[in-house]
């Protein structure tokens, strides 16, 4: 057989090899506290679940949903968008994707041909780089710098990048920083996006997964002409990794693209989870506010344990991750290794996100709080 050789320019999913590991581990009885990947501990709400059986009961739950989303479920995205954000959205701007990772695929073929560039940031959720590879498309990397709170310096990408570069994908809330995007930084990447011809595409995975005080923000309030895209998940907030949804809002040439490529490739989710995502966006701000508790309650316990082991972090107000720097005499790997070895605690190392870093590790607050304070509890104390 012959292969695509884009093929071997990509690693396997990181987490599908640490399942591996993982089990592993479990095989021989050790115990873990799984730290790695963004999948909630959370219970998904009642009414989700309900929606999601009520319609078993419905004639055609089984056969094909529309291509680009179950109406009631677009028309409630819409609403979402006008009462959180008084941003208003046609039917034509918005469709449903099975699962965000879907959308941030697809989009590349819809926007770029084999040959052009895409900006990306680094470090990054790394389905950017893997799928532009996949689909023949060049990267540029924006570094994401700490003393820029990883906000990226756009005047640092040279102009024949930009020249060439049909798209570039920002990503605030941001995994795995958990900086947050200001009014400012949208503004001005939306005036980027428009005075250099770009699709700039933010993925909103984490947009509602804040500190209880900080209000959500969406680049569609600033982007005026509707030239950008944003995409947005059910999997983070509303506990759904497993029942895969999301949705794309924005400019409707990109949306419609998406389409053609989505209509192409699959044949759009099961209607029963459009349903269950339906009533998922029905819960008032009391759930929302309920779950930024869980985490924030999470994060300044693990905080305070990192402190009194002297291990630095980046204080972010968004996202449930934790981005820190592996303590002194310590590359990541090596302290990721030790965490796994000696304290049974798996989270990523940096280079997952940047293959250059050899600092950073990602902590995933997806653990019960007193889980999070046994295992940090036991660390030795670092210089
Ligand atoms: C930044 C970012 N975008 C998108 C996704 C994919 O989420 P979904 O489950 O909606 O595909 C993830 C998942 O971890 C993520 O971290």
């Amino acid at each position: 057989m012959k292969y695509n050789s884009r093929i071997s320019s990509i690693a396997e999913y990181h987490f599908r090899k640490l399942d591996y590991i993982k089990n592993i581990f479990q095989e021989q009885g050790i115990k873990i506290t799984d730290l790695s990947i963004g999948d909630p501990d959370l219970q998904v709400d009642k009414s989700i679940l309900e929606a999601l059986v009520a319609d078993f009961s419905n004639s055609g739950f089984n056969n094909y949903p529309p291509y680009e989303g179950m109406r009631d479920l677009k028309e409630a995205v819409i609403k979402y968008y006008r009462d959180r954000f008084l941003v208003d959205i046609n039917y034509d701007e918005v469709i449903i994707l099975i699962g965000s990772k879907e959308g941030l695929n697809n989009i590349i073929p819809a926007s770029c041909g084999i040959g052009d560039y895409a900006i990306i940031p680094s470090p990054a959720y790394p389905v950017y780089e893997t799928c532009c590879k996949l689909w023949g498309v060049n990267t540029y990397k924006i570094e994401l710098k700490e003393k820029d709170m990883y906000l990226p310096n756009l005047n640092s990408i040279p102009s024949k990048i930009l020249d060439k570069s049909n798209l570039m994908i920002i990503n605030y809330p941001n995994n795995p920083t958990g900086a947050v995007g200001n009014a400012d930084f949208f503004k001005e990447i939306v005036e980027f996006a428009y005075e250099n011809n770009i699709l700039v595409c933010n993925d909103g995975a984490y947009n509602e997964i804040l500190d209880v005080d900080v209000k959500p923000i969406s680049i569609l309030q600033f982007d005026t002409e509707k030239k950008c895209i944003e995409i947005g998940s059910f999997s983070k907030i509303y506990n759904m990794t497993g029942f895969r949804i999301g949705y794309a809002v924005g400019n409707s040439r990109a949306i419609s693209a998406l389409l053609k490529v989505k209509s192409n490739v699959d044949s759009g989710q099961f209607k029963p989870i459009q349903k269950a995502a339906e009533a998922a966006l029905k819960l008032d701000i009391d759930y929302i506010n309920r779950i930024r508790n869980i985490y924030s309650e999470r994060k300044a316990a693990a905080e305070m344990l990192l402190d009194e082991h002297n291990i630095q972090y980046f204080n972010s107000a968004g996202t449930f991750y934790l981005w820190c720097k592996a303590p002194y005499g310590y590359s990541n790997i090596e302290f990721c290794e030790e965490l796994l070895k000696e304290y049974g605690i798996v989270v990523t190392p940096g280079s997952i996100f940047d293959v250059d870093d050899s600092t950073h590790f990602r902590i995933s607050l997806t653990r019960d709080k007193n889980e999070i304070i046994n295992c940090f509890k036991s660390l030795k104390s670092y210089k």
